[in-house]
C-alpha cells in the first residue's frame, strides 16, 4: 500500500523532468557557436592551385578581422584512390589539410571541415557512398584528438543531381557511422538537396544523433548573386541589382522558413555559404551581404561568407586589404584586431 504513493511521486518526478527537458528544447534550440564565419573557398577544394596559396598567416588575418569560425572546403575525393577498397587519401594531402586545420585552431578560430566537389557522389550516390565513408573514416582518425568544441565536420557540400533528401541518409549515413567510430560526439553538419538551398530544410532528414547539425546555403536571387559567373547554367546576365520590395519580401519569407524549421526541430541551422560574385559593384555586394546577415543572424544562425580571396572575395590579397564595405556589412570593423 505504501508503494503506490511512492510510485506516484516517482512518476510525477519523471514527468516533471520530461517537461523541463521539453521546455529546454523549445526555449533553447541546439546551435553550434559559429558566429561570423568565412569560407576559405577555392583553395583546398580546387586543389590548392590558385594564385594565392593558403598559409598560417591567413588565419591570423581572418581572426584579427573579427571572424570566429572558418569553413574549410576540401576536395578529398580528388586526392584519394578512386578504386582501392580503403580509398586511401594521399598522405601529402592529408598532411597539408591537417596543417591548415591546426593553423586555424592555433589562430583561435573554430573550423568547419567539409568534403567539397565530390561530383561522383552526386552522380551515383549508391555507388560512391562507400568511398565517402572511407574518406571520413580516415579523416576522423586523423583529427580525432582535435577539440570537439572547435573542429566540426560537414559530410558533403551541396548535395545535388541524384543525391536528394530521399536518399540522403542512405548515402551519408555510412560516412556518419565511420566518423562516429573515432569521434563519438564531434558536431557533424548535414545539408540537403538542391545545393542545400533554404527550401531543402523543409524535408531535410535528421538522424537521431544529438551532435548532428543542419546546414543550408543562401544565394537567392541567383540572378543577382551569380551574374557573370561562368559556372552557372544558364548564364545570368549582368546588371541586376538587389533591394527591391520583392527582393526584401523574399528574404523575409526565407528567414521565416528558417524560423519555422528551428521551431519544428529544435536545431539551429548553419548558413554555410552566402555571397555575391565579384563582378557585381561593391556597394551592391555589401547591401546584399548586410541584408542576408540581418535576416538570419538574429535567429542565432551562424553565417559563413563565401569567400576569403576568390570568386566572391572579401579580401584583396594582392593589396592586402579587406574589400571596402563587406566587413562592415556583417558588423565588423576593418583594422581593429580582436
Ligand atoms: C562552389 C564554388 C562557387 C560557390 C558559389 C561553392 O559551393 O564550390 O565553386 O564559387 O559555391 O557558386
Amino acid at each position: 500500500m505504501r508503494l503506490f504513493p511512492a510510485l506516484l511521486r516517482r512518476a510525477a518526478a519523471v514527468l516533471a523532468m520530461v517537461a523541463i527537458a521539453g521546455q529546454a528544447a523549445s526555449a533553447a534550440p541546439r546551435a553550434l557557436p559559429v558566429g561570423r564565419c568565412l569560407n576559405l573557398g577555392n583553395h583546398l577544394d580546387t586543389g590548392d592551385a590558385q594564385d594565392k596559396r593558403l598559409a598560417a598567416e591567413d588565419f591570423h588575418n581572418i581572426r584579427a578581422a573579427g571572424f570566429t569560425t572558418v569553413r574549410l572546403p576540401v576536395n578529398w575525393a580528388k586526392y584519394s584512390d578512386p578504386v582501392g577498397r580503403g580509398h586511401g587519401i594521399s598522405p601529402l594531402w592529408m598532411a597539408r589539410v591537417s596543417a591548415m586545420v591546426d593553423a586555424a585552431l592555433d589562430a583561435g578560430l573554430n573550423v568547419i571541415l567539409d568534403s567539397h566537389h565530390f561530383d561522383a557522389l552526386h552522380g551515383d550516390p549508391a555507388a560512391a557512398s562507400p568511398w565517402l565513408a572511407a574518406l571520413w573514416y580516415q579523416i576522423g582518425w586523423q583529427l580525432a584528438d582535435r577539440p570537439t568544441t572547435r573542429l566540426w565536420f560537414e559530410i558533403d557540400n551541396e548535395p545535388s543531381d541524384r543525391l536528394t533528401n530521399a536518399n540522403l541518409m542512405a548515402t551519408l549515413g555510412p560516412a556518419l557511422a565511420a566518423i562516429r567510430q573515432s569521434n563519438p560526439d564531434r558536431p557533424v553538419l548535414i545539408g540537403g538537396e538542391n545545393w542545400s538551398n533554404v527550401e531543402s530544410l523543409a524535408s531535410l532528414p535528421l538522424p537521431a544523433d544529438a551532435h548532428v547539425y543542419p546546414t543550408f546555403h543562401y544565394y537567392t536571387p541567383m540572378g543577382f548573386t551569380h551574374q557573370g559567373a561562368s559556372w552557372v547554367r544558364p548564364p545570368q546576365p549582368a546588371g541586376r541589382s538587389f533591394g527591391t520590395p520583392a527582393d526584401m519580401a523574399r528574404l523575409a519569407a526565407d528567414a521565416e522558413r528558417v524560423r519555422q524549421f528551428i521551431a519544428r526541430t529544435g536545431r539551429v541551422p548553419v548558413l554555410g555559404e552566402t555571397g555575391v560574385f565579384t563582378s557585381v559593384p561593391l556597394p551592391q555586394r555589401a547591401a546584399y551581404t548586410r541584408a542576408v546577415y540581418q535576416a538570419f543572424a538574429p535567429q542565432g544562425v551562424g553565417v559563413c561568407e563565401w569567400a576569403y580571396t576568390n570568386t566572391f572575395a572579401f579580401y584583396d590579397w594582392r593589396a592586402r586589404q579587406w574589400l571596402p564595405g563587406l566587413l562592415e556589412a556583417i558588423g565588423l570593423k576593418p583594422g581593429k584586431a580582436r
